[in-house]
């Protein structure tokens, strides 16, 4: 199962396993990481699952979607690397992906 890394705004770091298919949002609640309140289940509209994707990966998720760039216009604090992480899939090839959380969702 690929491993991804979660790191807190304050640094803290939960590294566990995503089944694939899942999303990065819904490998963080099964895993009771916290900093993403996915608000919305899931449907791209609440944007409380925002994300920074460690530059190292970024080239390797996809886009963002035409919904998820609009609802990332009411994120607090977004970046380059900035996602919904609920928007991105989780892959075999995704072993070692690291996210980190913003400060605004801890
Ligand atoms: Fe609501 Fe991702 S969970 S936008």
């Amino acid at each position: 199962m690929p491993k991804v890394t979660y790191i807190e705004h304050d640094g803290r770091e939960h590294a566990v396993e995503v089944k694939s298919g899942l999303s990065v949002m819904e490998g963080a609640i099964r895993n009771n990481v916290p900093g993403i309140d996915a608000d919305c289940g899931g449907a791209c509209a609440c944007a409380t699952c925002h994300i920074f994707v460690d530059p190292a990966w970024a080239g390797q998720l996809g886009e963002r979607g035409a919904m998820e760039a609009s609802m990332l216009d009411f994120a607090e604090g977004v970046q380059e690397t900035s996602r919904l992480a609920c928007q991105i899939k989780v892959a075999e090839a995704h072993d070692g992906l690291i996210v980190r959380l913003p400060e605004a969702q801890h």
